[in-house]
């Protein structure tokens, strides 16, 4: 997609057609829509006095200019109320108009919500190009488009010389941060019978050139060496072999290597991704209803390369890690059985009651692998536990940290980007659930169902002497139809809320 900002009048830019967002109730348009309303001679307030339009949320109308304006025809969306206006609904309503105008070259807007909705003008800008991108996404890698798009250009006209800097840099970041929403979704919604860890870890390799990042691909020999028990565990019973995928990002010109950082400035934030590219749920076999879905599994890892990628673009003036724990977790005569008792590479003994808690297991390698940065904190993204989902749906992420200042940044970015996280605890009480027999902690609770997110957390909690929060996102990250932008499939959760982390941090 070609975004362009421009200063100009709306009523005269000569264009296929022109999107204007409209609050719900309005009867006399005022701002730019004004302006088109009076170039029109008032076909507009005409079409809101008769009703044909309400300015509901992601309401569309078709209005043809008849020569009286620059642009061929108009395109009338509804915001909602005024009162719930936000950044989330351009969001919603730059998908919906996208979507509408497919099949036209280009599409001209406002930035929506810059003027009387009251939004930031970067924001407002970065909300509209994030939509519209999101909004045309579609994972086509195995199906011939229905009807194909055509919309290749988007043009954002805004009136003020003052504000078209500010505008600029908002389209920019849509563009790149949406993009990078995108790979996350594409990656995500690939089946596993492609998308296994060592193609997982070529893409990241693939990527780190295209972006001059650092990339390391661990193999099971290295694996072995480094004594990642938990990451050989749940690969072995495929024969796809796992992967430690780490990549590193930093702006600093002349690099001490991030590993032999010292204290202060310039240490890494840590992203850490849940990456199984398929979960069957090993020998503790899933049921077969939905089990295709946990191709997802790697959702995790999905954002984490997502994020790489975005913050590599915009060259963030912080340095980031991320790590990506990459296995197939299948059934077979090599595979991890329930009571087996393995071994995670800070030493710490693991009694498996169940193969299918195999998130936790990989994540743990992970988390002890992040130690060597003295980071300054790290988050771990992963589709974590079905429990989750019950406690919250397919509304928010669980949030999980020993960090009260982290926990707070993390819910901070949420409430700008829309991608909610909600709080859930780590009571030191849960730790007696994974008490084990024979080791020194078991992955999952064997007496009935119980806070299974947080001992989930609680679990990858022993791993950690750093700042660090963990993010549950196996309600969110596909599959989620109460936002416009969605599609079907991968939602790409965390590449936004993570970057607004970073940007912010
Ligand atoms: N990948 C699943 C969690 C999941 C379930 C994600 C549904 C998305 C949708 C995870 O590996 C898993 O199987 N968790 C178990 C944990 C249990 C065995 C302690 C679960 O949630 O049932
Ligand atoms: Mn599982
Ligand atoms: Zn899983």
């Amino acid at each position: 997609m070609h975004v362009s900002v421009e200063q100009g009048d709306i009523t005269k830019v000569e264009t296929e057609a022109i999107c204007l967002g409209i609050f719900q109730g309005v009867q006399r348009p005022g701002g730019a829509a004004g302006a088109v309303d009076r170039a029109l001679d008032g076909a507009l307030s005409e079409v809101l006095a008769d009703g044909d339009f309400s300015g509901k949320k992601g309401e569309v109308f078709w209005l043809r200019t008849r020569g009286k304006l620059g642009a061929k025809r108009v395109l009338l969306v509804g915001l909602g109320p005024s009162e719930r206006f936000s950044a989330d609904v351009v969001r919603e309503v730059s998908a919906v108009a996208a979507r509408v105008a497919k099949s036209l070259p280009e599409l001209t807007a406002l930035a929506h919500g810059a003027g009387i909705g009251g939004l930031d003008p970067q924001l407002a800008a970065q909300a509209t190009v994030e939509g519209t991108l999101l909004g045309l996404y579609r994972f086509e890698k195995f199906k011939k488009p229905e009807e194909p798009i055509k919309l290749e250009r988007l043009r954002i006209v805004e009136h003020s010389a003052e504000k078209i800097e500010q505008l600029k840099r908002g389209a920019q970041q849509g563009q790149i941060i949406a993009d990078s929403v995108c790979l996350a979704r594409d990656l995500a919604n690939e089946p596993g019978q492609s998308l296994t860890p060592r193609e997982l870890a070529r893409r990241a390799q693939e990527l780190a050139q295209e972006l001059g990042l650092r990339c390391e691909v661990f193999d099971e020999k290295i694996l072995e060496q480094m004594g990642m028990g938990g990451i050989l565990a749940v690969g072995k019973g495929s024969d796809e072999p796992p992967r430690l995928i780490v990549l590193e990002y930093n702006p600093h010109p002349i690099p001490p290597p991030l590993r032999e950082r010292g204290q202060g400035e310039g240490r890494p934030i840590v992203l850490a991704g849940k990456g199984i590219t398929f979960d069957s749920g090993g020998i503790s076999i899933k049921p077969r209803e939905g089990m295709e879905a946990m191709k997802y599994d790697m959702s995790g890892a999905a954002a984490v390369l997502g994020v790489m990628r975005a913050v590599a673009r915009l060259k963030l003036p912080i340095s980031v890690v991320g790590l990506v724990a990459a296995a197939e977790n299948l059934p077979s005569g090599k595979a991890l059985k329930p009571g087996d008792v393995i071994r995670i590479s800070n030493g710490k003994t693991v009694e498996v009651t169940n193969t299918d808690a195999e998130g936790r297991l990989v994540l743990s390698d992970a988390l002890v692998y992040a130690q060597r940065y003295n980071p300054q904190a790290v988050i771990d993204v992963a589709t974590l536990t079905g429990a989750c989902t019950i406690a919250l749906g397919k509304e928010a992420a669980g949030l999980f940290s020993n960090d009260e200042s982290l926990a707070q940044k993390i819910q901070k970015a949420a409430q700008q980007t829309g991608e909610r996280v909600w709080p859930l605890p780590l009571y030191e009480e849960y730790k007696e659930i994974i008490k084990s027999e024979i080791a020194d902690i078991k992955n999952s609770a064997n007496k009935g169902p119980q806070a299974g997110a947080s001992i989930g957390a609680i679990f990858l909690k022993e791993f950690v002497n750093y700042p660090w929060a963990h993010l549950d996102i196996a309600g969110v990250a596909y599959d989620v139809e109460s936002r416009l932008y969605h599609a079907k499939g991968a939602t790409g959760y965390g590449v936004r809320l993570l970057m607004q982390l970073l940007q912010d941090w």
